[in-house]
């Protein structure tokens, strides 16, 4: 090999292709962070629903909407017939109720933009926690006077394991409680 040639790979070459690989890295990172880290993350959703006048004001049950999180994995967003129990009636001529009997009418799902997120990797699953006296708050900070939901704790492996590995300082109104798992395979599976 003449040494010009190597010369050029590792003078010029290298650099950029290892610039180019560090770039896509931190740019993909950066640009999947609001699901990663995600503290903060509060988008603007389709109708702009409230928790604080649905569950706060009103008291509907978390449970009325989200039926999962009791019996399964996901906790569930409701189907748009779930608020037409209500809103068939209930501020019908109101812009946003419009829109939402549009929706209704034609048997479209909201496209409600998804706030907290594990990544794919990683199993979560809420019965588990919710059956053993977790309340919702918790995790996701007190929803219930949100107008608009904002993700408040972070999902990351160290915030599960924190809780795992001394529950009873993260969870001060449940007095037995279990530890939670801390082997890969419980979460990795
Ligand atoms: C009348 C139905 C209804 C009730 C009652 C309700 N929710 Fe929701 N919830 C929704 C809808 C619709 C969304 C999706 C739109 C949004 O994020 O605001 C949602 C979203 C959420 C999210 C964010 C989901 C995500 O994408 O990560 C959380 C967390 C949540 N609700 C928790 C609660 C808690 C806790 C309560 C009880 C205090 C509750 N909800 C009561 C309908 C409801
Ligand atoms: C148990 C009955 C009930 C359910 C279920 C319900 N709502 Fe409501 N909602 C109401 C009532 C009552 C009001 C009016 C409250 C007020 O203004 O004091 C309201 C108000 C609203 C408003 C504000 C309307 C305005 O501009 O004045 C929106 C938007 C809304 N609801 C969306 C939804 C969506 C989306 C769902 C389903 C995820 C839903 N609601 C489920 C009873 C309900
Ligand atoms: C131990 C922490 C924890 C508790 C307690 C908890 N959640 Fe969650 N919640 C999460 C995590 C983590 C996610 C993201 C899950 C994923 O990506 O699969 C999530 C996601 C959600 C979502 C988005 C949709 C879905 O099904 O994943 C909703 C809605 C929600 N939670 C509602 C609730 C409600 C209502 C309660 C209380 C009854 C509750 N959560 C209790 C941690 C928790
Ligand atoms: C606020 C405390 C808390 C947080 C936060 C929390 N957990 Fe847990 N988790 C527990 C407790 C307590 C148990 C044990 C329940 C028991 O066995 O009695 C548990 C059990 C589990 C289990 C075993 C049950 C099963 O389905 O096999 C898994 C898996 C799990 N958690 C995953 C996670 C993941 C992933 C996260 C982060 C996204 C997380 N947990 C966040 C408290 C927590
Ligand atoms: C309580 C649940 C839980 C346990 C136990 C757990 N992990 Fe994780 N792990 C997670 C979650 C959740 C993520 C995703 C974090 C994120 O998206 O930021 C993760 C991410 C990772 C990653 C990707 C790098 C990163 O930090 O994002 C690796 C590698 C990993 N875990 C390895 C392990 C190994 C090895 C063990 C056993 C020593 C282990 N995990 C135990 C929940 C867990």
């Amino acid at each position: 090999m003449n040494s010009s040639f190597l010369d050029y790979i590792l003078r010029i070459k290298l650099p950029i292709v290892l610039f180019v690989a560090v770039a896509s890295f931190a740019l993909t990172y950066f640009i999947s962070r609001p699901e990663r880290d995600g503290i903060g993350y509060a988008p603007d959703q389709p109708i702009t629903f409230s928790h604080k006048l649905h569950s706060g004001d009103m008291k509907i049950d978390c449970k009325y909407c989200h039926i999962g999180v009791e019996k399964s994995r996901h906790a569930m967003v409701p189907q748009v017939s779930t608020c037409m129990n209500c809103h068939s009636i209930a501020r019908k001529d109101r812009p946003e109720i419009i829109k939402l009997t549009e929706y209704y009418n034609e048997g479209k799902a909201l496209p409600w933009k998804r706030i907290h997120r594990v990544a794919d990797f990683a199993y979560f699953n809420h019965s588990v926690h919710v059956n053993r006296g977790i309340d919702c708050t918790v995790c996701h900070g007190d929803v219930g006077r949100m107008d608009k939901v904002l993700q408040v704790n972070s999902f990351t492996m160290g915030a599960c394991l924190d809780c795992h590995r001394s529950p009873h300082t993260n969870i001060p109104n449940v007095t037995e409680i279990n530890n939670g798992p801390t082997n890969c395979f419980a979460c990795h599976r």
